[in-house]
């Protein structure tokens, strides 16, 4: 049966966000239908509502989410109704070649839900992700569930589904910090905010955030940063070197995006170390770096896919050591807001004022 929901979508570029009616029809094969909790504001969801993603309109937004699993389709085993669960937005496809290879979090055709959710006309949505979290329900691919302990509570844990899972994953997996190391990042939102707690997580001895916001840095403090540099008044490159004896930080993670910071990423570490590249450029961005530096400095140069993470691996167990109070996630919560104050929420996002809005249901 078709239920009726409210949910929040992008009905055409650049439009303000509007909360209307949703139609999610019932779980098929594969599919699980999710009462959503709560649902974070992710810098994508502003992206879909600029037509920076696609020109798929309507969009239904949000997409770091975590809820309750309200009914499975007929051959669902992996979740039952009941089970709280983080969505993921890469269900991965287990036979694929990165899948065969034991690659899974490289999986080259994760999956969402077939059946499609509708304006009240019966207009097609197109879930952000694949998941379309700002509505009561939503229907997924049940891939896209990842069960957890509840006891973290919804607001925190929907954070591992998105921007902070990268962040995490881009320290933990990508970057593979380990315990003693150097580590700079440069661009101190959620995702980089996550990569601190990530390398401090892995015992990083030194860990240098870079922000042009003093108040982003106070934040990234908080996550265990031990260095911070404002790089509108100081050069970043210079100064990651003099707190690295001179040599550079053995990994740094670039959080934004861009070209110029990609660039300080490359030359403020040392030689053969590694950059690891989170923040997702645009399609205009171009690089150009002298070749002889990129094979005479050594090391490795990635990119970081959603932190590489592999939700059925990484989230519960994130979610246990923020339950042994050894990651503090609740900190990137820096307000629970309703479903009608999404578009208040992206102008506080542009404006640097939030880490994260959490919408709670
Ligand atoms: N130098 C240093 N810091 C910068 C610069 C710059 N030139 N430009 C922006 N920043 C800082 C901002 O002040 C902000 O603190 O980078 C941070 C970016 O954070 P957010 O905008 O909150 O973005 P976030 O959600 O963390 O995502 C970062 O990762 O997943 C991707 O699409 C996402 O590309 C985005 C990136
Ligand atoms: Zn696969
Ligand atoms: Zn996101």
């Amino acid at each position: 049966m078709t239920i009726t929901v409210q949910g929040v979508i992008a009905r055409g570029k650049g439009e303000p966000v509007e909360l209307t009616t949703v139609l999610v029809p019932e779980p098929g094969p594969g599919e699980a239908l999710v009462t959503v909790q709560a649902c974070g504001v992710c810098r994508t969801d502003l992206h879909y509502k600029d037509g920076g993603i696609g020109n798929d309109f309507p969009y239904l937004l949000g997409h770091e989410a975590a809820g309750v699993v309200d009914a499975v389709g007929p051959d669902v085993t992996d979740v039952a109704p009941g089970d709280f669960v983080i969505l993921n937005w890469r269900a991965v496809c287990g036979r694929c070649r990165a899948c065969g290879r034991g690659r899974p979090w490289y999986c080259f055709n994760t999956h969402n839900a077939s059946h499609k959710m509708t304006l009240a006309d019966g207009t097609p949505l197109s879930p952000a992700l694949g998941i379309g979290a700002f509505a009561q329900q939503t229907l997924v691919a049940s891939g896209q569930c990842t069960k957890v302990d509840p006891a973290i509570g919804a607001a925190t844990a929907g954070l591992l589904g998105c921007g902070v899972m990268a962040g995490l994953g881009a320290a933990l997996n990508t970057g593979g910090v380990g315990r003693g190391d150097s580590v700079a990042v440069i661009g101190c939102g959620g995702v980089g905010d996550g990569a601190i707690l990530g390398a401090r997580l892995a015992g990083a001895r030194t860990i240098i955030a870079v922000d042009v916001e003093d108040r982003k840095l106070d934040w990234a403090r908080e996550f265990g940063a031990t260095d911070v540099i404002n790089s509108r008044s100081t050069d970043p490159v210079t100064r990651i070197r003099e707190l690295t004896g001179g040599f550079g930080a053995d990994v740094v993670i670039e959080a934004i995006g861009r070209p110029d910071t990609y660039e300080q990423a490359f030359y403020a570490r040392d030689l053969a170390g590694t950059v690891v590249l989170v923040g997702v450029p645009t399609p205009d961005m171009r690089l150009d770096l002298p070749l002889l530096d990129v094979f005479g400095r050594g090391g490795a140069l990635k990119s970081s896919w959603y932190g590489d993470c592999l939700p059925s691996r990484d989230f519960p167990m994130l979610v246990d050591l923020h339950l042994a109070g050894r990651l503090p996630l609740d900190k990137f919560v820096s307000e629970t807001i309703g479903l009608d104050q999404v578009e208040e929420a992206f102008a506080k996002m542009s404006r640097g004022e939030v880490l994260r809005s959490v919408v709670t249901l």
